[in-house]
């Protein structure tokens, strides 16, 4: 579905959070390979490891918690300006002056609130010559190339160390379903191994019981499964460009209107906007008032240190009358109705 290299092998997980743990994980256990060290078997008391970051999904600096590294101890990259996107050039000096033996990056595809993808093409340049782990927390994001192909905003993504995707994200499978993809599936058996007399392993390299967080597990894979065998490819496409296509006439409406401000180029499917100077609410307000009302649903965001409203599209189910729907909550809303 993505044109990922068939060298990827993975997991099921519960969701992103938990394939960004399984990235944070893996990426310690090859931090630690580098130097000698058994992190599944020895604890990461002598690992010397540093992760750098742009903008992390709050799930990714929980699972940097959850791993060990710790939640406040990433290395913070600067953003290209006006974007979530993270400055490469500024990688690139802060891997050089960086004296860990292991490195992890963590790469964006994309940011929740500006629907940035960090430029994983140079990324993953930079981690190979750095001998740095590359997670890319394509959650959602990564969906971008089934509409724009391989060498869209998503390109890179192939030499990425391992990838995060989430199913009940853009594919429409009921909750719990996340994916974790790594090239480097003995490091994720390392990291996860599990062995007893009574377990019932079979006779694979890498039984399945060890690449991942559960022992037990249920059949995750069976809505995927029964989702892509209803729609195909050519389907889940056709889903995502109506998102991408219901984002961007909401976006239109938003630049139109002297009430709202559109606060960045709608780019895939999430229109960032704020009350504007007219408009006699404050952000905030203007979101209470929407949710209240019970017609549409939209969530809260920074940009760029200011308050923001998120109208994120995802759902298979939406149409173009809940596009108009919204428009007429904000026209009302902007009227003071
Ligand atoms: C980029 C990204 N990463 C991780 C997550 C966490 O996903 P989950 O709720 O499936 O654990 C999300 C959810 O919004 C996300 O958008």
């Amino acid at each position: 579905m993505f044109e990922l290299p068939a060298v990827f092998e993975g997991v099921m997980t519960t969701g992103a959070t938990a394939a960004n743990v399984l990235g944070a994980m893996t990426a310690r256990q090859y931090a630690g390979s580098l130097q000698g060290i058994d992190v599944a078997k020895a604890g990461c008391k002598d690992l010397d490891c540093t992760v750098f970051s742009a903008t992390p999904h709050a799930s990714m600096v929980k699972a940097l918690g959850l791993a060990g590294f710790g939640q406040d101890t990433w290395v913070k990259v600067a953003c290209q300006s006006g974007t979530e996107a993270m400055d490469t050039q500024e990688l690139a000096s802060k891997l050089s002056e960086c004296t860990s033996r292991g490195k992890v990056v963590i790469a964006s595809a994309a940011t929740v609130t500006g629907t940035d993808f960090d430029d994983l093409l140079t990324v993953a340049q930079l981690c190979r010559e750095h001998q740095a782990w590359l997670h890319v927390d394509g959650a959602f994001g990564i969906f971008e190339r089934l509409v724009k192909g391989a060498a869209g905003k998503t390109q890179g993504i192939e030499l990425a160390d391992s990838i995060t995707l989430d199913c009940h994200k853009w594919l429409n499978v009921p909750y719990d379903c996340g994916v974790f993809l790594t090239r480097h599936p003995q490091t994720l058996f390392e990291t996860c191994n599990v062995d007893a007399p009574y377990l019932a392993n079979d006779d694979q390299a890498r039984p399945f019981m060890s690449l991942g967080i559960e022992n037990s597990r249920r059949f995750r894979a069976l809505p995927v499964w029964a989702t892509l065998l209803a729609y195909g490819k050519q389907g889940i496409k056709a889903q995502i460009q109506r998102n991408i296509a219901q984002a961007s006439a909401l976006a239109n409406w938003i630049a139109a209107s002297s009430e709202y401000e559109l606060l960045k180029p709608c780019s895939l499917n999430v229109v960032l906007f704020s009350a504007s100077a007219s408009n006699k609410y404050d952000t905030q307000s203007l979101l209470a008032q929407l949710n209240e009302a019970g017609q549409v649903f939209m969530t809260p965001g920074i940009w760029q240190g200011s308050a923001a409203i998120r109208c994120a599209f995802s759902n298979w189910r939406t149409e173009q009358a809940d596009v108009e729907l919204a428009i007429l909550e904000l026209a009302r809303l902007a009227e003071g109705a």
